[in-house]
């Protein structure tokens, strides 16, 4: 008998690909997977533990999930219920203090144990947890994920963070950075592209910080990794996120000029503008060292378009501090971006700093960041109006007959076009700029079907 399996993923998309590999690992265990709660046997809980407002939510969930399984033994069935996760790693044991209802806490280097753990969870009385971060490597026991769904799939190839800024538990729920070898990475690739997939995703906690083993025997980077999936046959399009301005080698600046693949967005959080504030935030590197490198990445790549995360309201953050980031951001011209007020976390050095910055102040340096951003956001959209370009079809769109693709720039693309198919690479010419997306019109040349010449 079929048991249906639903999982609902908080956080980062490093989350949206762990959830993608424990549906994987549970399916020869008799899960299925639905996108209806009600109907679900086992529900995962995927969490993020980033912001206080991201680890309460789950326990608002938690308490909606517990109802449905009080109404599910009500009626004389069941439902099991799993945290998996970045508060799952956090918290651990003490989350069965809190909501002793649970039946498995697994940590996210644990995954590969989901399966035993639903088992032994069948012979305890309590909840079982796995917060452990075991020799063997998750990625060697897993199972390949599902079939994608679209065109465009994330792949991970690192993970775990060294670099300990101050105000960030990811070092401690993801652990020490570990890079998977360069091999198994292309077979996942090759996989991926075998079923459909032309766009990969390469992510990482700190994905530049990228050191595999290379099938030469010899320790490879970001940007080799990159050079090497560019020959793979159907790979039309090459992303990564996140890296971090001080893994940002030469290599990888030249993949950038030399790969036409490699898409020409980049995601490089600077978090602030001020050098005091950058420095308690222990990011090693000054807002010049960010500034510079940009200059180095735009000469490689002209048309290299930037995003970025802020904090507002870091602890000892002064209006001057905060002017700085708005200066900064002028300087770089972003086409979009994420900011944050600042929210301490437990166990992490700048939530015991003094001077923690009141909760107005930090609201009202948020929307005036927020509203610069959204301006340069806009007038970025603005300059595509008039270019041609290739998008990348991802569904079908609002009105019949009408898709919505990606642009290179990460930018959604409506236009018409009857005889596409999702998946297909096509060329157009921007005709408007919306509030979140473009719109195009489709232009004669051939196009490219599934990532291959048609
Ligand atoms: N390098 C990571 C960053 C994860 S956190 C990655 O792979 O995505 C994403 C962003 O959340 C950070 O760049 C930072 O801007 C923000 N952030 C992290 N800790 C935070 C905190 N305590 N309060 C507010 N924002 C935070
Ligand atoms: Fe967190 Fe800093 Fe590591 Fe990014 S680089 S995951 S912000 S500790
Ligand atoms: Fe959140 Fe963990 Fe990702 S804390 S942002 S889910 S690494």
């Amino acid at each position: 008998m079929t048991k249906k399996l639903f999982i609902k993923t908080y956080g980062c998309q490093m989350n949206v690909y762990d959830s993608e590999r424990m549906a994987g690992a549970l399916a020869p265990h008799g899960y299925a997977a639905t996108d209806r709660i009600e109907d679900a046997d086992l529900v995962v809980l995927n969490t993020c533990h980033i912001r206080e407002k991201a680890a309460e939510k789950v326990y608002s969930e938690l308490g909606r999930v517990r109802l449905l399984r009080d109404q599910r033994r009500a009626s004389g069935d069941d439902l099991t219920i799993a945290v998996a996760g970045c508060v799952a790693q956090a918290e651990g044991e003490a989350m069965l203090e809190r909501a002793p209802f649970i039946d498995v806490v697994v940590g996210p280097q644990a995954y590969h144990r989901l399966p035993e753990m639903l088992a032994r969870r069948g012979r305890t009385a309590r909840g079982v947890v796995d917060t452990d971060f075991p020799l063997e490597s998750k990625f060697d026991e897993l199972p390949a994920a599902l079939t994608p769904v679209g065109p465009s799939a994330f792949l991970t190839v690192q993970e775990g963070c060294d670099k300990f800024c101050t105000f960030c538990v990811v070092p401690y729920t993801r652990g020490a950075e570990a890079s998977r070898p360069a091999a198994a990475i292309l077979a996942e690739a090759r996989q991926l592209l075998a079923q459909g997939v032309c766009e990969i995703t390469l992510l990482g906690q700190n994905v530049n910080a990228y050191r595999g083993e290379g099938p030469d025997g010899r320790s490879w980077s970001l940007g080799r990794l990159i050079r090497a999936l560019a020959e793979l046959d159907g790979l039309a399009r090459i992303r990564y996120t996140t890296s971090h301005p001080r893994d940002m080698e030469d290599e990888l600046i030249t993949a950038h000029r030399d790969v036409p693949q490699l898409m020409p967005f980049l995601h490089l959080p600077v978090q602030s503008g001020s050098d005091a504030l950058l420095q308690a935030m222990n990011r090693k590197h000054g807002a010049d060292d960010y500034l510079r490198l940009v200059d180095r990445l735009r000469a490689a790549k002209p048309d290299l378009a930037l995003s970025s995360d802020f904090i507002v309201g870091f602890p000892g953050e002064t209006d001057e501090d905060f002017q700085a980031t708005l200066r900064l951001v002028e300087q770089v011209h972003y086409a979009q971006a994420f900011s944050f007020k600042y929210s301490p976390r437990p166990g992490t050095p700048a939530s015991l700093m003094k001077k923690q910055v009141r909760e107005a102040i930090k609201a009202e340096r948020l929307a005036a960041l927020q509203e610069l951003l959204e301006a340069q956001r806009r007038s970025f959209d603005q300059q595509s109006i008039g270019t041609v370009m290739e998008v990348l079809i991802e569904r079908d769109g609002r009105d019949v007959g009408h898709k919505a693709a990606r642009s290179p720039w990460l930018q959604i693309v409506h236009l018409a076009g009857e005889n596409l198919r999702v998946g297909d690479l096509c060329r157009v010419e921007i005709t408007g700029a919306n509030p979140r997306s473009l719109s195009a019109r489709l232009l004669p040349s051939p196009t490219v079907q599934r990532g291959r010449a048609a």
